[in-house]
């Protein structure tokens, strides 16, 4: 066997962190080691190629950062579910690696922070809706600001809202009661969200890894579809052969549902997603420039609705 050459710490292994290991356990003389809590969870995902260690993100700093140090790239998927400054308390984890990297004469540590999601330079904290949102602007203007100094080299890829997620019940924007369909426009029909697969995002990453795309102190776009809110009623008819029901929910009431229950995060979410940062065009995607197919709405509409 081929030396190891590119060591990967992965943290997370749940809808994300999985998806991604079949793509970087194929990259060549690449070593993976899982970073989950529960390491007697996970023994079905070893391979030769791909190793589990016990790791939990919420532990002291310092041991935190001597552990990442010891790898050449760190890839955060730790989910949604994680205490309030914990992004941040990873990027300045990664960045204190990073700076025992160079005490150690060793390479910069390559570090994909957990924002595979929608465009936080452009959404902001969602007029304070989104206090996470918020954080993960922090957490690029920490990296902006101290990464090159910290001997850290970053990516941070935009994926839009996950494919599953979209026609998610729970949602509410793909709504399926019986043989009724019934889809919701969030703003308007014109308005417009990018979706990608999470196995998809796999395939993208890893190619940004192999060093095939400009991803270095930088964050990029991935899309495996942008849909306006129309496009979506229109492929999903097509897709199930019948009527669909549409309902736009506006703005305004969004604002009216959330004043009713301001603390439900899903209607949060969904005004955040009814205004800007939620999408972007495919031509100024990765998977654009390096002619990658991946799964678009229509295809992973017939994939889930059709029959
Ligand atoms: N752009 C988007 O649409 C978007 C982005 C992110 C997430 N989501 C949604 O969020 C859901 C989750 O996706 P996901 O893959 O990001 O997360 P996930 O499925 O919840 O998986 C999180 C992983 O991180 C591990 N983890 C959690 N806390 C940890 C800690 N303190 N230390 C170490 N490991 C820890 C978990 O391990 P344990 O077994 O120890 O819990 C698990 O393996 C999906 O339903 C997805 O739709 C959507």
């Amino acid at each position: 066997m081929p030396p190891i050459h590119q060591q990967i710490l992965l943290i997370g292994a749940g809808e994300l962190g999985s998806a991604f290991l079949p793509h970087l356990s194929t990259l060549p003389n690449t070593h993976i080691t899982v970073g989950v809590r529960s390491v007697a969870k996970y023994t079905h995902l070893t391979n030769p190629n791909v190793s589990l260690l016990s790791l939990d993100i919420t532990g002291p700093s310092q041991e935190l950062a001597q552990t990442f140090a010891k790898y050449d790239i760190l890839i955060s998927a730790t989910g949604f579910g994680q205490d309030a400054g914990a992004v941040t308390k990873l990027a300045k984890e990664a960045l204190e690696a990073g700076k025992l990297r160079k005490e150690a004469g060793t390479s910069k540590l390559w570090f994909f922070p957990w924002q595979w999601g929608v465009d936080y330079d452009v959404t902001g904290d969602g007029q304070g809706l989104m206090p996470l949102f918020g954080e993960q602007v922090g957490v690029r203007e920490l990296l902006r600001a101290e990464a090159k100094e910290s001997h850290v080299k970053w990516t941070i890829v935009s994926t839009g809202i996950f494919m599953s997620f979209l026609f998610e019940q729970l949602w509410g924007i793909v709504d399926r009661d019986g043989d009724k369909i019934t889809v919701r426009a969030l703003r308007d029909w014109n308005h417009r969200v990018t979706v990608t697969d999470v196995n998809d995002i796999g395939n993208v990453l890893a190619r940004i890894v192999t060093g095939d795309a400009e991803a270095d102190d930088r964050v990029v776009y991935c899309a495996g579809d942008t849909v306006s809110y129309a496009q979506l009623a229109d492929i999903i008819q097509r897709v199930k052969k019948q009527d669909v029901k549409r309902e736009q929910w506006s703005v305004q009431h969004l604002e009216s549902e959330l004043a009713k229950d301001p603390s439900d995060t899903l209607k949060k979410y969904r005004l955040v997603f009814a205004k800007d940062g939620v999408y972007w065009e495919k031509e100024s995607t990765v998977n654009h420039k390096l002619n990658i197919s991946l799964i678009d709405v229509g295809t992973y509409a017939r994939k889930i609705l059709a029959g």
